[in-house]
């Protein structure tokens, strides 16, 4: 069976069985408990717990989905046949009252465990065409803390006819979902295997997990079912990979044309990197160093390292794009934003070639990296910690852990503040670096803001009106900056907007704020901005955002930008022949 005929079939028999077919949501949950979009049900969590009402939402208590999923916990597991980061995953669901619970029933009653079951084994067995001897369950067998399963149990073995020996009693761990998060609705489950595959989980949920770890027993009963759409594929399609599906052949067949004699392992983490990242970015994650951005960094930075390690010229991200395009576009029509997705991919890729790389290269020279030096290829060079792991020399990183890197990090984090606050410390005009100026705390807090935003502003500015854009002059108070900048003619209203809403999708992606100081003529190297009218002494801090902008600065600034709040222009006007002046405020 072809990937697109499982979906529709799968579709088509939750329909008959009266389920309202309910499109995928976003991989960037609104349930603020998770990063990601792991699991189909998260999307309708409001009505397991009674918050919403399906059948008002829906006209049916009965809802089925295909999900775009993504599991962090995977990245390192992929590379071999299997395990993916983004994946689709197939579910039915029930909230609320479980009605007659009978299988017969086709209304849009709420059901439970028994319609569960044997839809299940009808898809599975009738549908799909998978026979009897080839399939597995398995069901909870309960712990000190919650019982054994045995209504599950019962309608495989007494009802379905399924012997002894194709039930596998399961522990917590295999046989118990949820919740997502801290608390929420969560059960036990029974899953179905064929050839030894675990292909299909359904979850039974009776219990509600509040906060404080206790397990209450809820009237609020609700299935949840999830099938992991490339792995019943490849189960469907005889392959014991998911990468030799028709799901991802497409996209092996062009990195191996792109990319001719790369290692299998290599060409998989290639492929799940390049479709996650895609997904992830038309769904709006942009890569930054925090969070959901972090993960996406993490990938694109994976794939542009591999290509310089194993010196691959063609640049993946463009044809694959459109290879992945032909693939999900119709189904996924967010991933046809083919212009935006290239330029985010795009500037990523700018920014590896400015540091990354040399990073890359650089790697290999260290004959023992500790967190004090992973840490500093991750300053200097962006190289996500995991990548140091990875690329390292392997006796060089072998007792090099996460905390050392994160003791680091802390450390740095501290230097800088308490640098700020000493300079502070005293009465009066507490901040004067002739750019700033502060009588107390409060004033201070906003100059600073607005100082971060002025570097934002100036790379906004080079962004929308090109590089001949550079500072002339620069004034902030506790109410507003004021920019200087060398520029032939008026900006039209457009390059305004544009100006005002890159710099607060900046402070959005909260792009971390530091600086490195250097001697002067090292931080003329880095390409950093400066304003030409000040004399600079031998050793200068160069201040940086993220990866975006780097100026010859003083401070002191934000630690990172989201500190900001929200940005907007006030004025636009002229000073003299060829240079402008934007007024600017925050307005939270
Ligand atoms: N939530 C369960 C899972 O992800 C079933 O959909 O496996």
């Amino acid at each position: 069976m072809l990937s697109e005929e499982i979906r529709q079939s799968f579709l088509d028999f939750f329909k008959k069985k009266g389920h309202k077919i309910i499109p995928s949501s976003s991989l960037i949950p609104d349930d603020v408990s998770v990063l990601l979009t792991t699991a189909g049900m998260q999307q309708f969590k409001k009505y397991y717990t009674g918050e919403l009402n399906a059948l008002r939402e829906f006209g049916s208590q009965r809802t089925a989905s295909i999900q775009k999923c993504f599991r962090t916990t995977d990245i390192e597991e992929v590379g071999d046949r299997t395990h993916l980061t983004f994946f689709e995953m197939l579910g039915n669901f029930s909230f609320g009252p479980a009605g007659s619970d009978n299988p017969e029933d086709l209304s849009a009653a709420g059901y439970f465990k028994r319609s569960a079951i044997f839809w299940a084994y009808e898809f599975v067995a009738d549908v799909l065409g998978i026979n009897f001897e080839r399939i597995a369950i398995s069901v909870f067998k309960g712990d000190n803390e919650i019982p054994f399963d045995e209504e599950s149990y019962k309608i495989w073995h007494d009802e379905i006819g399924l012997p002894k020996d194709k039930i596998i009693l399961g522990e917590r761990a295999d046989n118990f979902w949820g919740p997502t998060g801290d608390e929420g609705p969560c059960g036990p489950s029974s899953e179905i295997y064929v050839d030894g595959v675990e292909i299909w989980n359904l979850v039974f949920n009776e219990y509600y997990k509040e906060k404080n770890g206790v397990f209450k027993k809820t009237g609020n009963l609700g299935v949840d079912t999830g099938m992991g759409f490339e792995r019943l594929a490849s189960v469907l399609q005889g392959k014991d990979d998911v990468f030799e599906t028709d799901i991802f052949m497409p996209l092996i067949a062009k990195i191996n044309e792109l990319a001719p004699g790369l290692e299998q392992k290599i060409i998989r983490i290639l492929a799940d990197h390049l479709r996650s990242s895609i997904f992830l970015i038309s769904d709006g994650v942009r890569p930054s160093n925090k969070e959901t951005g972090y993960i996406l960094r993490r990938l694109l930075r994976r794939i542009l390292a591999y290509s310089v390690k194993y010196d691959i010229h063609a640049d993946l991200f463009p044809e694959t794009l459109e290879i992945i395009n032909d693939k999900f576009g119709e189904i996924y029509p967010e991933i046809k934003k083919i212009k935006e997705i290239l330029s985010v991919l795009e500037e990523e890729r700018l920014k590896f070639e400015e540091a990354v790389s040399r990073g890359v290269k650089e790697i290999g020279k260290y004959p023992e990296i500790d967190g004090k030096t992973a840490f500093y290829l991750y300053e200097t060079f962006g190289l996500p910690f995991e990548l140091i792991l990875e690329l390292g020399p392997k006796e060089a990183v072998k007792n090099l852990g996460r905390k050392d890197f994160d003791k680091e990090s802390q450390k740095h984090q501290e230097i800088s503040r308490a640098g700020i606050t000493k300079k502070f410390g005293g009465h009066g005009l507490i901040l004067d670096t002739g750019e700033l100026k502060a009588v107390d705390e409060e004033e201070m807090k906003k100059v600073i803001r607005l100082h971060t935003a002025t570097h934002l502003l100036q790379w906004a500015l080079r962004e929308v009106l090109g590089n001949e854009v550079g500072q002339t002059g620069s004034d902030i108070n506790a109410e507003r900056l004021r920019f200087d900048f060398s520029f032939g003619r008026k900006m039209t209203t457009e390059e305004i907007k544009k100006t005002e809403e890159s710099v607060n999708q900046k402070i959005q992606e909260n792009l971390p704020v530091y600086f490195k100081e250097m001697p002067k003529s090292e931080a003329e190297k880095t390409g950093a901005l400066r304003f030409f009218k000040t004399q600079y002494p031998e050793v200068v801090k160069v201040y940086f955002i993220g990866f975006i902008s780097a100026e010859f600065c003083g401070g002191p600034h934000v630690n990172s930008t989201s500190e900001i709040g929200k940005f907007k222009i006030t004025k636009e006007e002229s000073v003299s022949a060829g240079t402008r002046r934007i007024k600017a405020t925050l307005i939270s």
